[in-house]
Order: C-alpha cells, then sequence, then structure tokens
C-alpha cells in the first residue's frame, strides 16, 4: 500500500484498516469452533466504525455493545438483532428499555439490583427479558491491571453465589428468562490457562444451574484474547477453542465469545506526519500531526504500538528492523502537539534523521484506537480509511471546526 498516495489524498493524522485482515481473523476464529455452534459477537467499543461493523455483519458477526450508542451503532451497521447481546455494569432504564424492544439476543446482566430493574422494566413493556448473568470467577488474568476483570476487587460480574442465586430468582420471575452465562476475565491476555480455569468454573456453575432446571442456552467466554504489538506470546486459536469446548464436556449450548481486539488491532495503523525534530540535551523528539486524542494507549497504559518510516522511495514501509540499516539512526521519543508530558505515541525508538512531510505509521492501531481518541486540545478527530481488494475508501470523514462547536455555538 502507498501511504504516501493515502496521506496525499485523505491528509494526515489518518486511521487506515485492511478489512482483508479482518476477515481473515473473523474466518479463522469461526473456523476454530466449527466442531460446535458458535457465534462470534465483535465487541464495538474496540472499532465501532459503522462501516467495520457492517463489514462484519455481512460475514454473519454478532456485536458485544456496552452501551444503547453501540447498540444501535450495530442495528443501524445492518446485524441481526438476534446476534447482539447487551453488557456493561451501569446501564440505564431507557437503554434496558430500548434494548428489549429491539428484541436483541440477550441483556448480560451485573449485579441483582439491574436485574430488578429489568424485571419491572420487561413488565411494563409485557415483554420477556431474555438475561444471561456475568459470573465473575475470581481468576487472575495476568495481564495490566487496568484490563484485568475477573478478580472480587474488580467491579465487574457478580460472585458465583450471588449469580446463582439471580438465576433462581430469575427463573420464578415471569418477566426473566435465563438464557446465557458470561464471564470475561480481562483483555490483551497472552496465556491460556486463566481462560480454560474460568471456563471451567463457568461450565461447573452451568452444569449446577441445569440440575435447577435452568437451561442455560449461551455459554459466553467474554473477549480478551491477546495480540501482538511487539513480541507477546499470541495464545493458538485452537488450543483455545479445544480449552473452552474441553470444559464444555459435551453439554448442549451455543460458544458465544467477543473478540474486539483480536479481530482488528492489527488491521489498524495509524499514520501520521512529522512536523518537526528538536534536540535538547538529553533527548531528541520527532514531533508529528497525530496525538494521544487520536491514540490514547501509549499514554494511558504505557502500551508499546511499532513504529516505522514510509520510505522517501517509494513510499512502501520500511519495517522496524530495516529502519536500522538507514543512516543516522538515534533513538528518539515520537511525541504529539498536546500540552501534556504524556502525549507521546513512543519512547526511545530508533528512527533516522528525519524532517517535515516525512511520515511515520503507528502500528496494530485498530482496536482501541479511533474509539478512544477525544477532541483534546479542540482537535479535531481523523479521518478513517478503509482498505479491501486492493482499493481504498473513505469510511469517516475528518472532522470539521464547525462540527466540533456545533453544541455550543448557540449559547454565546
Ligand atoms: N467483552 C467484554 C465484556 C469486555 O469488557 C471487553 C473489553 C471485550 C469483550 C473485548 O475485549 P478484547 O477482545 O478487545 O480484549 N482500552 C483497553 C481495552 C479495554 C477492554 C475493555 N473490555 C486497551 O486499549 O487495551
Amino acid at each position: 500500500m502507498d501511504y504516501k498516495i493515502l496521506a496525499t489524498k485523505y491528509g494526515t493524522p489518518l486511521y487506515i484498516y485492511d478489512f482483508d485482515y479482518i476477515k481473515s481473523r473473523y474466518l479463522a476464529l469461526k473456523n476454530a469452533f466449527s466442531a460446535r455452534k458458535s457465534l462470534v459477537c465483535f465487541a464495538v467499543k474496540a472499532n465501532s466504525n459503522l462501516s467495520v461493523l457492517k463489514f462484519l455483519a455481512n460475514l454473519g458477526s454478532g456485536f458485544d455493545c456496552v452501551s444503547i450508542g453501540e447498540v444501535r451503532r450495530a442495528l443501524l451497521a445492518g446485524a441481526n438483532a438476534y446476534k447482539i447481546i447487551f453488557s456493561g455494569v451501569g446501564k440505564k432504564d431507557e437503554e434496558l428499555k430500548e434494548a428489549l424492544q429491539n428484541n436483541i439476543l440477550m441483556i448480560n446482566l451485573e449485579s441483582p439490583a439491574e436485574m430488578l430493574r429489568l424485571e419491572n422494566i420487561a413488565k411494563e413493556l409485557k415483554k420477556q427479558a431474555r438475561i444471561s448473568i456475568r459470573v465473575n470467577p475470581n481468576v487472575d488474568a495476568k495481564t495490566h491491571p487496568y484490563i484485568s476483570t475477573g478478580l472480587n476487587e474488580n467491579k465487574f460480574g457478580v460472585e458465583i453465589s450471588e449469580a446463582k442465586k439471580m438465576y433462581l430468582y430469575a427463573k420464578k420471575s415471569e418477566w426473566l428468562q435465563p438464557y446465557g452465562i458470561h464471564f470475561h476475565i480481562g483483555s490483551q491476555l497472552t496465556e491460556l490457562a486463566p481462560i480454560i480455569e474460568a471456563a471451567n468454573i463457568v461450565s461447573n456453575i452451568m452444569s449446577e444451574l441445569k440440575a435447577l432446571e435452568i437451561d442455560i442456552k449461551f455459554f459466553d467466554v467474554g473477549g480478551g484474547i491477546g495480540v501482538i504489538y511487539e513480541n507477546e506470546n499470541e495464545i493458538s486459536l485452537y488450543d483455545y477453542a479445544q480449552g473452552i469446548l474441553g470444559a464444555l464436556k459435551g453439554q448442549d449450548v451455543t460458544v458465544i465469545c467477543e473478540p474486539g481486539r483480536f479481530l482488528t488491532a492489527n488491521a489498524g495503523v495509524f499514520l501520521t506526519k512529522v512536523l518537526y525534530q528538536k534536540l535538547n540535551s538529553k533527548k531528541r523528539f520527532v514531533i508529528v500531526d497525530g496525538a494521544m486524542n487520536d491514540l490514547i494507549r501509549p499514554s494511558l497504559y504505557n502500551a508499546h504500538h511499532g513504529i516505522s518510516v514510509v520510505s522517501k522511495q517509494n513510499g512502501e514501509i520500511s519495517n522496524e528492523n530495516s529502519v536500522q540499516n538507514l543512516n543516522e539512526i538515534s533513538k528518539a521519543d515520537v511525541v504529539g502537539p498536546i500540552c501534556e508530558s504524556s502525549d507521546f505515541l513512543a519512547k526511545n525508538v530508533d528512527l533516522p534523521e528525519l524532517k517535515n512531510g516525512d511520515l511515520l505509521l503507528v502500528k496494530s492501531a485498530g482496536a482501541y484506537g479511533f474509539s478512544m481518541s477525544s477532541n483534546y486540545n479542540s482537535r479535531l478527530r481523523c479521518a478513517e480509511v478503509a482498505l479491501e481488494n486492493g482499493t481504498d475508501r473513505l469510511i469517516r470523514r475528518r472532522e470539521s471546526f464547525e462540527y466540533l462547536i456545533a453544541l455550543e455555538r448557540e449559547f454565546i
């Protein structure tokens, strides 16, 4: 792909997603579960662009949503309502109501209080609610503490004993129908053992529920499959699926998984332009036009994203290793224009001498990149482009200043 041409055509900074890659990841995951009924529900929070969702919906994907905004996006993108699940620790009444009215597959409950709210709303609407309960299996996912969710110290889900009580209550209720069981122990998981441990714990709960004539149809293992940003271990999909199916011990359920990052992280790059170089007595800074408002993962989690220079000769990228062969390589921090010391995209990376107009690619940016972006410093959120079958197309226009101030202007 000629990134120089894309930069000229769409401007920078720019998110670029390879849809063919997303498709190959989706199919690989579906294939791993082919021995079973399975439903892949893409975690919309990872990349909520409507064209990404539409592309996945056309492949048959379902969607894991954590706000009614995400549910609306999925429906607008053409998702089958019966493939949408609605999760999240704090859903509002209006959100629960709309989700029910839209006949989505099920609502993932995260507290007894929420279950009672939903029961009331279902009663008002005279519509039975299909529910799933997010169980917190108290398993250490061994990932970054900010994205670890399966321990009792985390705010997510309910403890096992509480979950059982909730299922018993729901079974008796005229307005609640136990339908699924859910867990999600964390994100960017690079070890399989904690996922399988959790799957076994939750599968055992399901067997106990069955003995109480509570019939669970969907076994939802959450998302969290890690990807390679630098040199991480990637879990084998075969082992992942086999481990989960093994935990199910032949129980007749549909397996749901909710991958976000796995499908889109390495489909995306963030293209940014060098503005200046600056040297002080301690450091070399490469100042670019992209910033923490566009891609916050380095600032927020100290996350690593590989950096490549778009080569000057032919517009193709040179990878991180071949950069070593260029002249005048030295360590630099790649920083944005925002007024925060934490505004960096990479630290201490080997880069050749760069000048205004040179292009850098920030890799693995297709998940939690644009979807976590903001307008901090009154910066306009950037454009997004899709690559499919060798062609490029715009899938989100760059924001304008008028758009930025639209909700304030009338009040001055
Ligand atoms: N299902 C549930 C219930 C979740 O909470 C999440 C992510 C997913 C699925 C998708 O997880 P994935 O497959 O993408 O790991 N902003 C952070 C990640 C936060 C993830 C929150 N939950 C980051 O940039 O690393």
